[in-house]
């Protein structure tokens, strides 16, 4: 449920402020009752006309979040963890694009629009996804050597398209999709990762976004989204 001006604006009738001023003048009904400012709707569900016309949603979005630890990337909401889509409040049904573990922070996509969802996470296009950690020790140049050859994690080599490390550092990318598949894969070398930050999916970066913050895409951004595999 959303305050009934935060989905008129998002359907691009006016500002919010001028929407809240359409609701003062009771020229908004939800299911054919006039409702007051402050009132909630569901725009999935509900049935919203501002002066008898009925609202419609830009049908296909994609956002962008940054993602705090200790939240679930999940839009299921029997249980008691604090999820992403806590942080994203919009009026179309989005989900998440891929995961990240509860303990990753960074860059997470979500959208309504199951053909983009699809491009971006089959494995066959599977696209390149950046990744700065940290680990508990320093990586050695025997450790480099190996991750550099590529390994194996659970019957198929991760192989990276770059990889740069500074002491316990790691900026990699990789175009798995795998669960859990930089933490495993630095387990298999005996380092722990103690942070994990996803910087980047194909060209998109998470930049000055700030943490728990989210995003519509602009033309821009889905430019570097579909150009960086
Ligand atoms: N790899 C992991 O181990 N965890 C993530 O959240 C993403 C990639």
């Amino acid at each position: 449920m959303e305050r009934v001006q935060k989905i008129m604006a998002a359907a691009g009738i006016a500002s919010r402020r001028n929407c809240e001023h359409y609701i003062e003048q009771g020229l908004v009904k939800v299911n054919g009752k006039i409702i007051k400012l402050g009132d909630k709707a569901d725009a999935t569900k509900d049935v919203i006309t501002v002066e008898g016309t009925p609202l419609s949603l830009p049908d296909k979005i994609i956002i962008m979040l940054h993602k705090p630890t200790g939240y679930v990337t999940t839009v299921r909401e029997d249980h008691d963890m604090k999820t992403v889509m806590d942080l994203v409040k919009v009026p179309q049904k989005v989900y998440p694009i891929g995961r990240l573990d509860k303990n990753t922070e960074g860059l997470l996509l979500l959208t309504n629009d199951g053909e983009l969802a699809n491009r971006l996470t089959h494995p066959r296009y599977e696209v390149k996804k950046e990744y700065y950690a940290v680990l508990d020790k320093p990586v050695s140049q025997q450790t480099l050597d190996k991750l550099r050859k590529g390994v194996d994690v659970e019957g198929r080599k991760v192989q990276f398209t770059s990889l740069s490390v500074l002491k316990n550092q790691v900026t990699l990318s990789i175009h798995e999709g795998r669960k859990h598949i930089v933490r495993k894969l630095f387990e298999k070398v005996g380092l722990q990762v103690k942070r994990l930050v996803r910087t980047k999916i194909a060209e998109l970066e998470l930049r000055d976004l700030p943490l728990g913050q989210w995003r519509e895409l602009k033309a821009e951004d889905l430019r570097k989204l579909q150009t960086g595999r």
